[in-house]
């Protein structure tokens, strides 16, 4: 579907997924995705049953297709307490709503790539999470060859905190996968005195690989922040983390891949 790169600017419009929606979600999740969907989240999607989404349309296109959707993404929210990422996350353990936002897919047809819908999108979902106070995060798992994926994340200020082994089962195949983060009001856990003191190291060895490679200038319009220190005391790893098996079954836990 949409195979070659559309030769005009779009008109990008964002909307809410409906019903009439339907088979297109469906036949963009089969397109774009290596694991198949049940039935049920499709429904779940278009009828607004627990599931959140925003779909992109081209309003430059003729008419019959102006309102098909050329990306989506899709979204749940978690109690954040039984989250996989409760530790990672500043939680009050006295409050019990508190909750964050899992992304379960995100997709754009490919002729429509590279013109920033994605970006769109996941702006969609930050401003979404932001919106409801209890809510204290964005997360996803992207499994760990998906380099445009793990690209667009990192560019959207997502921490890498996890990298769980084997996490997906596809067709039989382990495939690692990456967890990613986005905080939103106050939700990051504090850095603890350790990581501290590895971010302080890492910025000193930053500092002065950057002066020996006389890259001064480039450094001074990137400065570096405290706030980053969970994604600079490096990634994670979980090896006893739940697997996917995304395709024998079927997804009925809808993870992005
Ligand atoms: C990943 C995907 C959603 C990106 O959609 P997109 O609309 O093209 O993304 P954007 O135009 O918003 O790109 C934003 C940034 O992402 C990164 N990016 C996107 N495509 C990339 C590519 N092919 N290679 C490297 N980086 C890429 C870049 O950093 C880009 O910023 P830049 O254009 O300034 O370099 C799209 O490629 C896709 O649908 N892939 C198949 C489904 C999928 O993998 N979904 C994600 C599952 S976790």
């Amino acid at each position: 579907m949409l195979g070659r790169k559309t030769s005009h600017r779009p008109l990008v419009a964002y909307r809410p997924i409906g019903p009439s929606d339907l088979g297109i979600l469906q036949q963009l999740h089969a397109d774009l995705f290596p694991i198949r969907y049940e039935p049920e989240f499709f429904h779940n999607v278009v009828n607004r049953r627990d599931i959140i989404s925003w779909g992109a349309v081209d309003r430059s296109r003729p008419n019959s297709q102006r309102d098909d959707l050329i990306g989506f993404v899709t979204i749940k929210m978690v109690p954040a307490r039984e989250s996989e990422i409760t530790d990672l996350v500043r939680c009050d353990p006295t409050r019990s709503d508190q909750t964050l936002v899992y992304i379960l897919t995100l997709g754009v047809v490919e002729a429509y790539r590279k013109f920033g819908i994605a970006s769109a999108l996941i702006r969609e979902v930050i401003r979404y999470a932001k919106t409801i106070p209890t809510c204290r995060a964005a997360y996803l798992h992207v499994i760990s060859y998906n380099t445009p994926a793990i690209y667009l994340y990192k560019r959207m200020s997502f921490a890498c905190v996890r990298r769980l082994y084997g996490f997906y089962i596809i067709e039989g195949q382990h495939y690692d996968a990456y967890l990613f983060v986005y905080y939103v009001n106050g939700g990051r856990s504090p850095c603890s005195p350790l990581e501290i003191v590895i971010g302080a190291v890492n910025y000193v060895k930053t500092s002065l690989n950057s002066v020996a490679g006389r890259m001064w200038r480039y450094d001074e319009r990137k400065p570096w922040r405290w706030t980053k220190c969970k994604e600079k005391c490096g990634v994670t790893t979980t090896p006893s983390q739940s697997k996917r098996n995304l395709v024998n079954e079927g997804s009925t836990e809808f993870q992005c891949v």
